[in-house]
């Protein structure tokens, strides 16, 4: 959507804190030995606790609150009876309406004991989203995110996963602009405009370059055993730059 009022702003501030609220709670809860499920658990009554609704229950008809993905699995991974171990690496993203509006963020947690090339991994997987985000004012083009994400990905030597890319939000979960790339993409010819509201959720991999569906429907992992992770914030382009909406 592009937001017209000071209403509009306020309300997708609104959802956007309460999704912000709700995935840093559920990081602060995430231990070994808790099942996805239970994790679930703590983001839906969370939501509901702000009465909020899942945006992909309300949206797709998801089998969860919030999406879990662990290690191999990358995005959209269903809560269920998996153990969550030491070591592994589980993104979770919550994405929620509220009053009509809709906010989306997610991130990745590395659960100790972490190998040094996680953590960085992790730390980068951030600063490639705020890479993108610095490309964010009226008039840019919108093909910027992408050149600077993938120059950033080169520089340290990762990958992208180049099939997931970002994607309007506010009105609904999943709105026009569609597939914004995180990636450079020669043929992305649009440019951003006051007013605009998206996501920047970069996924960044150490070999991985595509995500594939899977059995359940839902699930979606690594082309390859590569370590993985997301980073994900709802913005609006403002006349001063980015304004960023998913702030706990
Ligand atoms: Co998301
Ligand atoms: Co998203």
């Amino acid at each position: 959507m592009t937001i017209t009022s000071q209403e509009e702003l306020e309300a997708l501030r609104r959802i956007g804190g309460i999704v912000a609220t709700v995935l840093r709670d559920m990081g602060r809860a995430l231990e070994p030995g808790m099942t996805t499920r239970e994790l679930d658990d703590i983001g839906r009554a969370g939501l509901a606790a702000h009465g909020a609704r899942s945006a992909p229950e309300l949206a797709y008809g998801f089998p969860g609150a919030t999406c879990i993905s662990v290690n191999r699995e990358i995005a959209h991974g269903v809560p269920g009876e998996r153990r969550i171990a030491a070591g592994d690496l589980v993104n979770i993203d919550v994405s929620a309406e509220l009053d009509g509006f809709f906010g989306d963020t997610g991130a990745s947690f590395a659960v100790p004991p972490v190998a040094p090339r996680v953590t960085k991994l992790c730390r980068d997987g951030k600063r490639a989203m705020w890479e993108g985000i610095g490309a964010v004012r009226p008039g840019a083009r919108l093909a910027e995110i992408g050149e600077r994400i993938e120059k950033f990905a080169d520089k340290g030597g990762y990958t992208l996963i180049r099939n997931l890319a970002s994607h309007g939000v506010g009105r609904a979960l999943h709105e026009e602009p569609e597939t914004i790339p995180t990636w450079a993409d020669r043929s992305e010819r649009r440019r951003l405009h006051e007013g605009m509201v998206f996501t920047i959720e970069p996924f960044l991999s150490c070999g991985a370059s595509e995500a594939q569906d899977t059995d359940d429907g839902w699930t979606l992992i690594a082309d390859r055993p590569a370590p993985t992770v997301q980073y994900e914030h709802s913005l609006v382009v403002t006349r001063n730059g980015p304004l960023i909406l998913t702030v706990a």
